[in-house]
């Protein structure tokens, strides 16, 4: 790596190794990092040097992992990237939403507005944003721009789902954005989250889960990893 000038350094974070085996498979031989944990796969890819994790799944491991990246590897910007379940009805499987903000579904936000760090809901990257329809309009795949909720806990039942659409009007639910987000908020590091619709957080939820897991990670990958070509 002697003697390269990388443009950027990019960090991608997938919760489960299935959501990131696509990009692994896409980037070719890595170095691997172990740090606190954590396997840091570490490539050049069209001049940039992306580091990608698989933080694990929740909130925990999902702060743990952005916070160890940002600490080791200062990136520019951290992508967080998966599948996620549908929470608005024009919101489809498969289809793709990038958050505009992320927030804990399962968490009173009194704690985190009015303690520090004084910010509950995290406002994602506007260019990044930009950058993620971009992609998405070029491979002719739906999105949604929207604010994405995060909880402890895989949401297939539609009575939750329901509470949770009266509560927050997310477009997509995920079990790591908020955390991704809150890490990256007081970091002062740009992120996004693009995820894919794998199931509809319903009662059919973990059955489409199933069937639709392994393509939504296939597609969100693609779409994800031409972004850094364009940051
Ligand atoms: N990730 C994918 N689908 C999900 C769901 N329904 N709830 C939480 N996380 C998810």
């Amino acid at each position: 790596m002697k003697g390269l000038i990388f443009t950027n350094t990019i960090a991608l974070i997938g919760a489960m190794p299935s959501e990131l085996a696509d990009i692994r498979t896409l980037l070719g031989k890595a170095e691997i990092k172990r740090i606190s944990g954590f396997d840091f796969y570490i490539n050049t890819y069209k001049n940039n040097a992306i580091i990608n994790a698989c933080c694990g799944i929740a909130k925990v491991n999902a702060a743990l992992c952005t916070q160890v990246m940002i600490d080791n590897f200062h990136p520019e910007c951290v992508i967080n990237t998966g599948v996620a379940g549908g929470m608005n009805s024009s919101v489809k499987v498969c289809d793709i939403v990038i958050s505009t903000e992320v927030l804990p579904h399962d968490l009173d936000l009194h704690f985190l507005n009015d303690y520090p760090p004084y910010c509950g809901i995290f406002k994602a990257d506007e260019k990044l944003i930009e950058t993620a329809e971009k992609i998405c309009g070029d491979f002719g795949v739906n999105c949604f721009r929207g604010r994405i909720v995060s909880g402890e806990a895989f949401v297939s039942d539609s009575a939750l789902k329901a509470s949770i659409q009266a509560n927050f009007d997310p477009y997509a639910v995920d079990m790591e954005s908020a955390a991704v987000g809150h890490a990256c908020y007081l970091n002062e590091t740009p992120y996004v989250s693009v995820r894919c619709i794998s199931d509809n957080a319903d009662d059919e939820g973990a059955m489409s889960f199933d069937e639709f897991e392994k393509i939504a990670a296939k597609r969100v990958a693609e779409i994800v990893l031409k972004m850094t070509e364009e940051i």
